[in-house]
């Protein structure tokens, strides 16, 4: 027997997209913090929950940041940006901790688009995460792993594919 629960699970796995242009509106500082909270319940090795975040709203800061990226128009665009660290002092095995992180933007990402809000995890970014670590004042404890920007979608619903199940699967026995 289907589901309801589970079937409703998959559609906002399977219709989040990547969006790269936002209306002008900010989402609420309740529903942020609601991204941070699914955030705060991934799963981590040891439980050691490595990240730690920054909120940039501020449009002077935030257009500083875009400046660190080609992504400038997605990150200018968006109203809000959230950067996620991981926090070297937390850390006990770097493979684990990256792999943490990972869940904990992809909770974050699932989360926004359940409540209806868009976001974009910007990876090129990294290429500049010490200038970006510097503008947040953040120390060098803690090392940028992902930007997300984050605000209502102003894109058309978008295609995306993936390569086929078959096609992932190298063994079964
Ligand atoms: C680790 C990682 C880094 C990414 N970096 C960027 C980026 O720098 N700029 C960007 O526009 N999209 C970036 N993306 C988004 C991907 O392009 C997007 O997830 C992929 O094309 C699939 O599209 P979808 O998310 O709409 O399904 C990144 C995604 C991941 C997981």
């Amino acid at each position: 027997m289907k589901s309801p629960r589970k079937q409703a699970f998959l559609d906002t796995i399977r219709s989040r997209r990547s969006i790269r242009q936002y209306l002008k509106d900010s989402p609420k500082d309740n529903e942020i913090e609601e991204i941070l909270e699914a955030g705060r319940w991934a799963p981590s090795g040891l439980n050691n929950q490595p990240w730690r975040f920054v909120v940039v709203k501020n449009k002077v800061i935030k257009s500083k940041l875009a400046l660190l990226t080609k992504y400038a128009r997605v990150i200018n665009g968006a109203p809000i940006a959230i950067c996620i660290f991981l926090d070297s002092g937390s850390s006990y095995n770097r493979d684990k901790d990256i792999l943490a992180i990972g869940a904990c933007i992809q909770n974050m990402l699932l989360c926004a688009h359940a409540q209806g809000l868009a976001t974009c995890w910007l990876g090129e970014i990294l290429n500049k995460k010490d200038e970006v670590s510097a503008l947040l004042d953040v120390g060098l404890d803690y090392e940028l792993m992902a930007v997300i920007t984050l605000g209502y979608s102003d894109e058309q619903l978008t295609k995306s594919c993936r390569k086929s199940l078959k096609s992932l699967i190298l063994g079964e026995y």
